[in-house]
């Protein structure tokens, strides 16, 4: 039995107590990938942003906001986990300063201060040991698929990631999706237009695949 960590769904940053920077990820590609891990018995600790739908009841479900507790929750988990998936969509930025209350509408534009969120993928990449560190890499619907596998490789060196899955922002709450997987030793397998549940499945046992492979050369 292998431990999973899965982060999912977007981040909320918060500029007051009610207005938030944020996107539109649902969340489904993380639960079709915890529902996958545990259909084949795997341990699945997901730490979720907040989004609509329920997250499989077998799973440990820790549910966040921002990117600095989805961060926080991930950590906690590491130490125990084989595999890290990471498909939350984790805000770049938030803000400097969140305002308390509800401040009013002004007639002119405020300026906002952003600061860098942390790279939370990246950060537990440099401590991974034996573990595999899948990430995801979503490029925009206008690239093609060869300019998105290009930003992906980029990706999975930067990030000292073992597997990229790459696909278009399309792919956005949408249930079917095309995503290539960028395996570090440089193969490429594309899975073509398929339900996530289908895709997820693949992912998790490439994933784990990896993993046994690892274990074996140590
Ligand atoms: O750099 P980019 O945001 O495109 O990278 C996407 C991958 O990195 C995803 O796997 C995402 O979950 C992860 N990521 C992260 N923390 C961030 C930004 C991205 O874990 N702050």
């Amino acid at each position: 039995m292998v431990g999973i960590l899965i982060t999912a769904g977007p981040t909320r940053e918060y500029l007051d107590d009610v207005r938030f920077l944020s996107n539109g990820s649902s969340g489904r590609m993380g639960s079709a990938l915890a529902e996958a891990a545990l259909a084949d018995s795997h341990t699945v600790y997901l730490v979720l942003g907040p989004v609509e739908l329920s997250p499989p009841a077998l799973a440990t479900v820790c549910s966040v906001t921002s990117a600095l507790e989805m961060q926080a929750a991930a950590e906690h988990w590491f130490p125990q986990c084989d595999i890290v998936l990471a498909a939350a969509a984790v805000a770049d930025f938030r803000p400097l300063v969140r305002q308390a209350g509800k401040p009013p509408r002004q007639n002119a534009a405020p300026s906002l201060q952003l600061v860098p969120n942390p790279d939370i993928i990246a950060g537990l990449a440099v401590r991974k040991g034996s573990r595999v560190m899948v990430g995801f890499a979503l490029e925009s619907a206008a690239a093609s698929m060869a300019q998105a596998v290009a930003r992906g490789r980029e990706k999975l060196e930067r990030k000292q990631l073992d597997l990229v899955v790459c696909n278009r922002s399309d792919a956005i709450g949408m249930q079917a999706s095309e995503a290539v997987l960028l395996f570090a030793d440089g193969r490429q397998v594309t899975l073509t237009m398929q339900n996530k549940s289908m895709t997820a499945a693949a992912i998790v046992r490439a994933s784990v695949s990896l993993w046994q492979q690892k274990l074996r050369a140590l």
